[in-house]
C-alpha cells in the first residue's frame, strides 16, 4: 500500500499529461482509496450536528417543491439591528476600520462593554477582563474548553441549548444532565444541583434566560444555587446570559450570576449581540470573567481566530452607546405582546401543557398527550400535514415538548397557531 502512495506521489504523469492538455485537478489529485482509510479525530467522529437535520431537510425539500412552510424554528429576533449600528457598519467599512484588532477586541468595545456590566448588572470587570468574540457561541465553547476536559463532569440542566452537550464532549468531559420539569418550570432545583455534583464536576451551565423554555431564575432560587456551589471551590460557572434583555416580567428581572455574593471569582459570563440588537449574522458575542478565568480563554481564541471582525466590533460600541432604550423596551414589549398570544392559544388546545415564561422569546409546551409523547414523530407530521416547522423538544433534552420561537410577525404567528391546534384536534380523531 505504502509503495503504491509512493509511486503516485512521485510519478511523472502529472507533467506528462499537462504537456498534452490542460491540469484537470479532479482527475490528478483524487486520492488513492487508500486515503479513505484516515478517521476523523474520534472526538469530532462522535459529536452531533444536530438532531433537528431530518427535520429541516425536509423543510428545503418542501420548499423547493414550491410550498410555503410556516417556520417558528429561527433563533434570532425578526426585527432589524438599530439604525444607529447599521450607520456604524457603514461608517466602519468606509473609514477604513478594516484590519485585525487586538485578540481580545478594541479598547472602545470592550471599555463600553465594560461601562454596560456595571450599569445595567452591577458588575465591576476592567477591560481587560473583556473577552470580545465572533459570538456567543465561540465564547462558551471558549470557557468550556479553557476549564475542562477528559475525566471532568460538567452539569448541564435539562431543557439546554442543544449546542452545549455537544461541546462539553468535544473538550473529552462528561456531559451531566440535570433533569427539570415542566411543573418546576423547567427551573433548576437546588437539591437535585447538590446531588448531581461529584468530585469530577468542573463546571455548570447555566443558561438564564433559558433557551429553549424561556425561563428566567428569581434572585431568590439563584442565591439559593449560589449556596450548593459555594460548597465546592474547584467549581466553575459558565453563565449563558445571552437572552438577559429579553424579560417580560418588572417583578422577575434578571441578575447577573456574578453578582450573587461569593460567585464573582468562578463565573465566566457569556453574553453578545446577536439576541439583543440583532445582529446574528455580525458574529459577536463576548465573556467577561476574572483575568485568571479569562487568560486560558484569549490563548486559546489567540491560535483559533484572532480577533473578531472589525467592523462588527465598531458596531458593538454604537448599540452599547448610542441606542436608547426606549428603542430596547419597544422591542421587549411587542415580544411580550407576542408571547402572550401564543399561550393564549396555546391554552385553548387540549392537554397541552405550558407556563409563562418570563424571557427570550420561546416557549416550550408539554404535548406528551399526543402521539403517545413522540415529539419528533409528531414535529414531522406537522410538517408534512400542516407545513408548519417546530423544534422536536426532545433535540433540547426535553421529550414530549415542542418549541415555538415567538420571534416572527404576527401573522405568521397566527396561521402558525391555528395550523397547530388543527393539526393536534385532528390527531385525534
Ligand atoms: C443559549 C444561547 N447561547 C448562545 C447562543 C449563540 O449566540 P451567538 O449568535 O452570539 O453566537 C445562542 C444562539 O442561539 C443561544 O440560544
Amino acid at each position: 500500500m505504502k509503495l503504491c502512495f509512493l509511486l503516485l506521489l512521485f510519478s511523472p504523469l502529472p507533467s506528462i499529461i499537462s504537456l498534452v492538455s490542460p491540469p484537470s485537478f479532479t482527475t490528478h489529485l483524487r486520492p488513492p482509496t487508500s486515503l479513505n482509510s484516515i478517521l476523523p479525530n474520534p472526538l469530532v467522529a462522535e459529536i452531533k450536528m444536530s438532531a433537528t437535520v431530518e427535520l429541516f431537510s425536509k423543510v428545503k425539500a418542501m420548499e423547493a417543491e414550491g410550498k410555503k412552510v410556516t417556520s417558528l424554528c429561527v433563533g434570532e429576533p425578526d426585527f432589524p439591528p438599530p439604525q444607529v449600528v447599521l450607520d456604524e457598519l457603514v461608517n466602519a467599512i468606509s473609514s477604513g476600520q478594516t484590519t485585525y484588532t487586538a485578540v481580545t477586541g478594541t479598547e472602545e468595545l470592550r471599555s463600553a462593554i465594560a461601562a454596560d456590566l456595571l450599569k445595567r448588572k452591577h458588575l465591576q470587570y476592567k477591560s481587560t477582563e473583556i473577552l470580545v468574540s465572533n459570538g456567543a457561541k465561540q465564547s462558551v465553547y471558549q470557557g468550556v474548553f479553557a476549564i475542562c476536559g477528559p475525566g471532568d463532569e460538567v452539569i448541564i440542566p435539562a431543557p439546554y441549548w442543544p449546542s452545549y452537550p455537544e461541546m462539553v464532549a468535544l473538550t473529552g468531559a462528561t456531559p451531566v444532565i440535570l433533569p427539570t420539569t415542566i411543573e418546576d418550570e423547567f427551573l433548576v432545583n437546588p437539591k437535585a444541583l447538590a446531588a448531581a455534583i461529584t468530585p469530577k464536576t468542573k463546571m455548570i451551565i447555566f443558561c438564564n434566560p433559558s433557551n429553549p423554555s424561556g425561563a428566567v431564575h428569581s434572585a431568590s432560587l439563584m442565591s439559593e444555587i449560589a449556596d450548593v456551589i459555594r460548597d465546592y471551590p474547584q467549581l466553575a460557572v459558565l453563565s449563558d446570559e445571552i437572552y438577559e434583555r429579553l424579560v417580560y416580567n418588572p417583578s422577575n428581572p434578571h441578575v447577573s450570576f456574578a453578582s450573587l455574593p461569593g460567585m464573582y471569582d468562578r463565573t465566566l459570563t457569556v453574553n453578545g449581540f446577536s439576541k439583543a440588537y440583532a445582529m446574528t449574522g455580525l458574529r459577536l458575542g463576548y465573556m467577561a470573567a476574572p483575568a485568571n478565568l479569562l487568560k486560558p480563554c484569549i490563548t486559546i481564541q489567540s491560535q483559533l481566530t484572532s480577533c473578531a471582525s472589525s467592523i462588527s466590533q465598531a458596531a458593538g460600541v454604537a448599540a452599547l452607546t448610542k441606542v436608547q432604550e426606549s428603542e430596547m423596551e419597544a422591542n421587549v414589549e411587542i415580544m411580550r405582546k407576542k408571547r402572550d398570544y401564543v399561550l393564549s392559544k396555546l391554552a385553548a388546545m387540549p392537554d397541552v401543557k405550558s407556563f409563562t415564561p418570563d424571557g427570550a422569546f420561546y416557549v416550550l409546551p408539554d404535548v406528551s398527550a399526543y402521539y403517545d409523547g413522540d415529539d419528533a414523530t409528531l414535529c414531522l407530521d406537522l410538517l408534512e400535514n400542516k407545513a408548519l416547522a417546530l423544534v422536536p423538544g426532545s433535540s433540547f433534552g426535553a421529550p414530549g415538548t415542542i418549541r415555538i420561537s415567538y420571534a416572527t410577525s404576527q401573522e405568521e404567528l397566527e396561521i402558525a397557531m391555528q395550523k397547530l391546534g388543527d393539526f393536534l384536534k385532528e390527531s385525534r380523531q
